[in-house]
C-alpha cells in the first residue's frame, strides 16, 4: 500500500536494547526530532551512555548521540518497563538470535514483552524492529496480554558500518500490521526522511526482511562458487564481474569474493529462512546451497592457507608448525562485531590443524590483548599488522579494512620467516606482492 504522510508532528518514543540496531534507531530517531527514552537491561552499557560513551564502533553514532543527549532529545535507562510509561510508541530492538535447531530464539522478544505488557499506556503501538520469524507480531500480541495495543512490524535493514548513514538513508521503510491506523502512525516517524514506504500486511514485512537476507547472501555465495569455478578453469574473477556486472539486471553490488559472508545477520537469517520454511512445508533447498556454498568457502580458504604453507590438509595436523600472521578479524571492516566471523572460523580450523596464529585487527588494540575462539580457546593479538606478520610462514588478510591495502610489502616480507601472502579479500595488486618478493594467491583470481 502506498503512503501518505500526515502533517509532521514528534511522537515520545522509547527502544528496548541498546546494540547496534537500537542505539542507531534511538539517536537517528532522536535526530529527526522524536523524544526517545532508550533501554538496556545492562548496567554497565547504560552507564556507559550516560557518560557519553558509545559501546559499539560505528561511523558518526557518537556524534548523533551526543547532539541528541544534549538537545534533551535522547535519554537512557536501565530496564525495558523503566522506558515505556509515556511512551506512544515502543520499538523492540532485542537479539533473535539463532536456536539449536536453526530456528529464531525468541525468548529474548518474549521477556521484553512480558516486561512492558504491564508498563504501557493505552493505545500504545509495539514495534517488532528485531529480526523476527512470520507470526512474532502475533507472538507478541499474546505475551502482552494488552487488547488495547497494536503490534506491527518494521523489520531493519542497516548494515553494520554504515548504521547511521543506512538509518537515515533508506532505500526503503517496510510497516507491517494489520492495524492501519497503528502501520500509518510508525510510518508517519519516518516522514521526515523523504523515503519510500511499503505499509504490508505483518506476514509480508517479518518475510520481506528473511528474503532480503536471503538473497543477499545467495549474491555473495554465488560469486565465492564462480570464483572457485575460475581458478578450476584458469579464468579471472574481476574480469567475470566486470561482464556480468554491467548486465543492469544483475549489477555489480555483492558480488566480491571473499572468505564467505558471517557476522551477527546473514548465519542466524538464512538458516531461519530455511527453518520457517520447512514448518510450513517447503523444503528451501537453494537456501540449504546458499549456506553449504559458504561453509565450504571457509574450508577452502583454510586449504589455500595450507597449500601457501606447502602443506597438504589430508594429514594429521597438517599445519603443525606453521605460524600464520593473520590480519582481521571482525567479519567484515568498519566494525568490531566478532559474531560468526569467517575470520575467526578459519582461524578455528587452522589452529585445530596444529598452526600457531597471532592476529591484528585495528578495533581489538588497546582494547582486548586476547580474543576467545570456539576451538582456538584464545587467539594471541598483534598491535599492528607488521607484530602480526613477525615470524609469520604465511600472512592472511581476512577482513578488508582499507589499512591492508596500504600494507608496506617490503616490510611484511623482512619481517616474515616464510614468503607467502594470502588474500582472501582480494584487495592487493598481486604484481606488487610478488615485487616485494612474496608468492601470492587471492580468491579466483589468475
Ligand atoms: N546488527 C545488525 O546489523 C542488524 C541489522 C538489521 C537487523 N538486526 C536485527 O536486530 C535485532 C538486534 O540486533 P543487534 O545487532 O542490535 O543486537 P545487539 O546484541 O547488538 O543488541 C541487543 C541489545 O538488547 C539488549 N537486551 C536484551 N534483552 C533486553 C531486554 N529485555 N530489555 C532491554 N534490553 C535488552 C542487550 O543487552 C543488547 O544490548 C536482531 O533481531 C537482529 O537480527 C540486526
Amino acid at each position: 500500500m502506498e503512503f501518505d504522510a500526515d502533517p509532521w508532528e514528534p511522537a515520545t518514543v522509547a527502544v528496548v536494547g541498546a546494540g547496534y540496531v537500537g542505539l542507531t534507531t534511538s539517536a537517528c530517531l532522536a535526530s529527526m526530532g522524536h523524544d526517545v527514552t532508550c533501554a538496556d537491561i545492562d548496567p554497565e552499557k547504560i552507564e556507559r551512555l550516560r557518560n557519553g560513551e558509545i559501546p559499539i564502533v560505528e561511523a558518526g553514532l557518537g556524534e548523533v548521540v551526543v547532539h541528541a543527549v544534549a538537545a534533551d532529545r535522547l535519554r537512557f535507562v536501565v530496564g525495558a518497563a523503566a522506558a515505556v510509561a509515556d511512551a506512544d510508541i515502543v520499538f523492540l530492538c532485542v537479539p533473535t538470535p539463532q536456536d539449536e535447531d536453526g530456528s529464531a530464539d525468541l525468548s529474548y522478544i518474549e521477556a521484553a514483552a512480558r516486561q512492558i505488557g504491564p508498563v504501557l499506556r493505552p493505545g500504545a503501538i509495539v514495534v517488532n524492529k528485531s529480526t523476527v520469524p512470520v507470526g512474532s507480531a502475533r507472538v507478541v500480541e499474546r505475551v502482552l496480554q494488552r487488547s488495547d495495543v497494536s503490534v506491527v512490524s518494521n523489520p531493519e535493514f542497516l548494515r553494520e558500518g554504515t548504521a547511521v548513514f543506512d538509518f537515515l538513508h533508506p532505500d526503503r521503510v517496510v510497516i507491517g500490521g494489520d492495524d492501519e491506523a497503528a502501520a500509518r502512525a510508525v510510518a508517519n516517524l519516518y516522514s521526515p526522511l523523504n523515503t519510500e514506504i511499503l505499509i504490508t500486511d505483518a506476514a509480508s514485512a517479518e518475510t520481506i526482511k528473511y528474503a532480503a537476507n536471503g538473497f543477499l547472501a545467495m549474491k555473495i555465495s554465488f560469486i565465492n562458487a564462480v570464483a572457485a569455478m575460475c581458478e578450476a578453469v584458469g579464468a579471472d574473477v574481476a574480469d567475470v564481474i566486470e561482464g556480468i556486472g554491467s548486465d543492469h539486471r544483475i549489477g555489480r553490488a555483492f558480488l566480491r569474493p571473499g572468505p564467505g559472508w558471517g557476522g551477527s545477520c546473514f548465519p542466524k537469517d538464512s538458516r531461519a529462512l530455511v527453518s520457517i520454511a520447512a514448518d510450513h512445508g517447503y523444503d528451501f533447498s537453494m537456501m540449504r546451497g546458499v549456506i553449504e556454498v559458504n561453509d565450504e568457502q571457509r574450508l577452502r580458504m583454510v586449504a589455500k592457507i595450507a597449500r601457501a604453507a606447502g602443506r597438504d590438509m589430508a594429514l594429521d595436523l597438517p599445519l603443525d608448525g606453521v605460524a600464520i600472521g593473520a590480519l582481521g578479524l571482525t567479519f567484515k571492516a568498519g566494525t568490531d562485531d566478532l559474531r560468526e566471523s569467517p575470520s575467526l572460523a578459519i582461524l578455528d580450523h587452522m589452529a585445530a590443524a596444529g598452526a600457531e596464529i597471532t592476529a591484528y585487527d585495528p578495533t581489538t588494540v588497546g582494547v582486548l590483548d586476547r580474543v576467545q575462539t570456539d576451538r582456538l580457546g584464545t587467539l594471541r593479538l598483534a598491535n599492528d599488522a607488521l607484530g602480526a606478520a613477525n615470524g609469520a610462514d604465511v600472512v592472511v588478510i581476512l577482513t578488508e579494512w582499507p589499512e591492508f591495502a596500504e600494507l608496506d610489502l617490503d616490510a611484511v616480507a623482512r619481517v616474515m620467516r616464510g614468503c607467502s601472502l594470502v588474500d582472501t579479500r582480494n584487495m592487493l595488486d598481486p604484481g606488487s606482492v610478488r615485487s616485494a618478493g612474496l608468492d601470492y594467491d587471492g580468491v579466483g583470481r589468475r
